[in-house]
Formats: structure tokens, C-alpha cells, sequence
């Protein structure tokens, strides 16, 4: 959109009322926000917008605390529009960082919005639309991935295909982190799980939680082995699972 659209939109939201301003803010398309807002497209990354920064820098603290070196190559599985991608992205040697993501709105938010506003454009990440985690199409293998608050997403068969496609591209001894909400109790409780003051997470609907034996159960025979990382710093009480790609020496 013409940045003079903008200011004239700015200029003229001084002389609207605010319950206006409210009103036509929850009748319009939440599309329309771009309208208004140069940070619209941040809230695809659902609820988590109050912890945009925050969120952002934790994954990648979390990751070089686990050991990633820049000249390492990472896969960001369902980046969104890079609130962590920035981030790794700045930290990684140029070409380094991937990000998929099934929605290509996100990823082009990324690359025309984020990616010039961090000045990160010549480093060079390879961004790839795809909703079925086809990760063989970047043409590459990786040392570490992550996926973060996108199991919570996922039903078990969408994590069972993710867990196959990165076995396929994870060198060995590679290692995937994914978070989700844990279900402490077992893969016989079906109740709901208060994980937050915001949050409850379900059985089998967004936002799911999961039982350790039942991922260990979707692990097995794929050539990633399971262990349990828990606590990372998630506000929400995401807990932290790494995958691990078998058959490094040793
Ligand atoms: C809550 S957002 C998290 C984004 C990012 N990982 C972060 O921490 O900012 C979940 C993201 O997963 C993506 N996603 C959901 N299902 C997916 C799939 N099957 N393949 C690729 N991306 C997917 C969504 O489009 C969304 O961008």
C-alpha cells in the first residue's frame, strides 16, 4: 500500500471517536487492518502478539544455549512472519536459516515487512509455503530445527507426517525442537488443561495438549528419538521436547 494512503489514514483516525474506531476495527476483515496498522500481519501468530519480542528472542537464546553456532543450517517449521525467524536470521551466516510456513501471506508480510525493517535481506533465507511438511523441497539438510507453538496446533497425524519429513532432512545426531502443551496425566484423561491464566488446552481440538507415551508411540520407527527438555520460559507453560535424528557416531 502507498505509504501517503497511510498517513492520510493516520491523520484522519485523530478526528474519529474511539467507540467508532472500536466498532469498525470488529466489523472489518481482520485483512483490512493493514489499512491502520504496519504491524498487522503479526497477528496471525494467534494470541501471542502481547509477546511478540519476547518470544522472538527466547527461541534463539534457547537454541544457542543448546549449542547452535552460526555457521550451522536450521529449519524454522511453521516460522509465521519471522518473530523468531528475525532474530535467527541475524544470528545465523547468510543462507543458514529456512523457515516453512503453510500460510503465504505470513511469509510474504516477512520478506516485504520484517525482513527490510531488521535490515536482513542479504542474509539471504530460503522461505518455502507449504502446509504439509514437505521439507526435502529445500534442497538441503539441517543441524537444528524448531517449531514452536506449532504442535500445539497440530492433531497427532499432522505431528506423525512432520516427525517423517524431518527424519528425511535432519543430519544425523540433528536435533528438532518442538514445544507443546503436555498432558501430564496420561493418554486416558480427557479433560481439559488449564496451562495458563490464558490458556486451556483440549484432548483432541485446539489447542492440544499431549502425553509423553503417545508421542513416544508417533516417534517410533521414524528415526528420531524423543526426550523431554520441559520448562524453556513459555509464558503459556509450553513445555520443550527435542527429537533427536539417529545414527551420529557415538
Ligand atoms: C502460533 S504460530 C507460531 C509461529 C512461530 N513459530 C513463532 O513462534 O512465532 C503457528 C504457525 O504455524 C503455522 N502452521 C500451522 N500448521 C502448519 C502446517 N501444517 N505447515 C506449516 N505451517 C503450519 C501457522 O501458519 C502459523 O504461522
Amino acid at each position: 500500500m502507498a505509504p501517503g494512503w497511510q498517513g492520510f489514514v493516520r491523520s484522519a483516525k485523530r478526528h474519529v471517536p474511539v467507540g467508532v474506531k472500536r466498532r469498525i476495527r470488529r466489523t472489518l476483515p481482520a485483512r483490512y487492518r493493514r489499512l491502520w496498522d504496519p504491524n498487522w500481519h503479526r497477528s496471525t501468530v494467534r494470541g501471542n502478539t502481547a509477546f511478540w519480542d519476547e518470544l522472538g528472542r527466547l527461541q534463539l537464546d534457547y537454541l544457542v544455549e543448546q549449542g547452535l553456532q552460526p555457521s550451522d543450517y536450521l529449519l524454522d517449521v511453521g516460522c509465521g512472519p519471522l518473530r523468531a525467524g528475525v532474530h535467527f536470521i541475524g544470528y545465523l551466516e547468510p543462507g543458514h536459516y529456512a523457515g516453512v510456513d503453510k500460510r503465504g501471506d505470513n511469509l510474504e508480510r516477512a520478506r516485504k515487512v520484517e525482513l527490510p525493517r531488521h535490515g536482513l535481506e542479504a542474509k539471504q533465507p530460503l522461505l518455502l509455503v507449504n502446509g504439509a511438511f514437505e521439507f526435502s523441497k529445500l534442497g538441503q539438510t539441517f543441524d537444528y530445527a524448531i517449531a514452536q507453538s506449532v504442535f500445539t496446533h497440530l492433531p497427532l497425524n499432522a505431528i506423525a507426517r512432520c516427525l517423517v519429513e524431518m527424519a528425511r532432512v535432519l543430519r544425523p545426531g540433528g536435533e528438532f525442537y518442538a514445544t507443546i502443551y503436555e498432558n501430564p496425566h496420561g493418554k486416558t484423561f480427557l479433560g481439559e488443561i488449564q496451562q495458563s491464566p490464558r490458556v486451556t488446552s483440549y484432548y483432541d481440538r485446539d489447542k492440544y495438549h499431549y502425553d509423553l507415551a503417545t508421542l513416544r508411540g508417533v516417534c517410533e520407527g521414524t528415526g528420531l528419538t524423543l526426550s523431554y527438555e520441559g520448562d524453556w520460559g513459555h509464558p503459556d507453560n509450553q513445555k520443550m521436547i527435542l527429537f533427536t535424528r539417529e545414527g551420529a557416531d557415538g
